[in-house]
């Protein structure tokens, strides 16, 4: 019971103990309007700290404009702000000591550039941001990476026997191509999970395996829940996180910053690219403490940096994308496949065309087209099917070559043309193992165009959010 002569903060620590769930809040009293309290937990709140004034935000993104110097509040924690200072406390009253913390992106980072929309800023930065998660991180002696984030010795790195990725929505995506990374490169068993369906299936926590979160904005809610279940199991739990000092960050015990920028439109872009890069490196290195050949990684190293000057390429063929775009745009739906590598990427072009142009868009690997999908093929619904030239490139031409037996259109991305399909988009060769991220630009490119030709919301589409911070 909250009495009368209760300061604000004991106010609010008493009306806590009543409350059940997850919460970011911030309470004022009308006749003391001079502190704030502000209490955490599961969903973010972040102080920023000013000339004489202080801010109270769920996103750092929010403050950057005033100062760069924020706290992050814990779970469980509470703060009085006053606009010459804060202090921190626990839900059982003790006090914490809080070291302030300066967000290294600044307010021109949140400039939409004079680009029409976030989104196509966000694609059209790629090429510098894929440059930026390398940068330094390629070892060309050894060919090896420089993840000294990790926080493992070689020993330790080399003793795991499984690799177990977790994140939501396209992070889960981009952790399913981690996970083939990771195979290919260093043959460790890997795969990725939804972590929202890891959090609640009570999994099995073993201590060979290594655990990977994946969050851009290290805020969301369903990967910090899964995060925290390994932890108090006990699992060993790298992050590869967008936001420096998020709450997944701090979590986990080491990991991989992507240092992309700020990402403001909620479709995730350059976020998922760069992990997809990190995740090659994080192979690399895993690889090169077991079997992969110093020649190998050096293959590898030197397709790493052909990767912003290919992405300069493939935003080249925008105008031809945007024209395909306009021409698929209304179709009450469409299909993608891929194969092995190419699922992944089909799955991520899906989930791009689904969220911002809202057209029904579902992804199938391509052999698993016959055992089902193949009868909703017809000229309504088009495929766009995924097509590196790879090991696996005659069976994925058979699989046009089914699809347009059943008067399916196809639009084919891909390293080649193909009579088999009736449009293709032909993006620039790189090693096998790396194509699945340079497949990933044209799809971007073209949601992008699908919505804008039919006049969506781009940046903020209907019912989402870009920090999915509850559960
Ligand atoms: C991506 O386009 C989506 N907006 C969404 O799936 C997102 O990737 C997911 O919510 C995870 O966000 P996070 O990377 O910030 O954890």
């Amino acid at each position: 019971m909250v009495k009368e002569t209760d300061s604000l903060r004991e106010a609010v620590l008493r009306a806590l103990k009543g409350v059940v769930g997850t919460y970011g809040i911030a309470v004022i009293d009308a006749q003391r309007p001079g502190e704030i309290v502000v209490a955490r937990n599961g969903s973010p709140i972040v102080l920023g700290l000013g000339e004489k004034e202080m801010f109270a935000a769920s996103d750092v993104a929010a403050l950057i404009r005033y100062t760069r110097q924020v706290v992050h509040l814990e779970d469980g924690e509470l703060a009085v702000i006053k606009a010459d200072g804060f202090n921190t406390f626990t839900s059982d009253a003790r006090e914490t000591a809080k070291e302030p913390f300066t967000v290294d992106w600044d307010a021109g980072h949140y400039d939409n550039g004079g680009y029409e929309h976030y989104l196509l800023k966000e694609i059209s930065e790629q090429p510098d941001t894929v440059a930026r998660t390398l940068r330094g991180r390629i070892d060309d002696r050894f060919h090896i990476a420089h993840l000294g984030g990790l926080n493992m010795d070689a020993r330790e790195t080399r003793s795991f026997r499984r690799v177990k990725i977790i994140g939501c929505g396209s992070a889960y995506y981009s952790g399913q191509m981690g996970a083939q990374l990771i195979e290919e490169l260093a043959r460790i068993p890997a795969d990725a999970e939804p972590a929202s369906e890891f959090r609640y299936r009570s999994p099995v926590v073993e201590p060979d395996t290594l655990y990977v979160a994946i969050s851009q904005s290290g805020e969301t809610y369903d990967t910090l829940a899964a995060v925290q279940e390994l932890k108090r199991k006990g699992g060993r739990v790298l992050g590869i996180v967008n936001t420096v000092g998020s709450a997944i960050a701090r979590e986990t015990d080491g990991g991989i910053y992507l240092h992309a920028g700020p990402e403001v439109s909620v479709a995730s872009t350059k976020a998922f690219t760069s992990t997809a890069v990190a995740f090659a490196l994080l192979a690399l290195h895993l690889g090169r403490v077991r079997d992969l050949s110093p020649a190998d990684g050096r293959r590898i190293c030197e397709g790493l940096r052909r990767l912003p000057e290919q992405i300069k390429e493939i935003l080249t063929l925008e105008d031809r994308i945007k024209e395909l775009a306009k021409k698929y745009a209304d179709s009450p739906g469409m299909m993608f496949v891929g194969r092995v590598r190419g699922y992944p990427v089909a799955r991520e072009g899906a989930q791009k065309l689904k969220e911002i142009s809202y057209v029904h868009a579902e992804a199938y690997p391509a052999s698993e087209l016959k055992h089902g999908p193949l009868a909703l093929i017809s000229p309504e619904l088009p495929t766009v099917a995924i097509v590196p030239d790879d090991e696996l490139l005659d069976k994925n031409l058979t699989t046009l070559g089914e699809i347009r037996a059943r008067h399916g259109r196809i639009l084919m991305v891909g390293h080649r043309t193909s009579e088999a399909a009736d449009d293709c988009i032909v993006v620039p060769k790189n090693e096998v193992e790396l194509d699945p991220i340079l497949l990933t630009i044209p799809l971007q490119l073209f949601a992008y165009h699908a919505a804008v030709a039919l006049e969506r919301d781009v940046d903020r589409p209907r019912n989402l959010a870009k920090s999915v911070t509850v559960e």
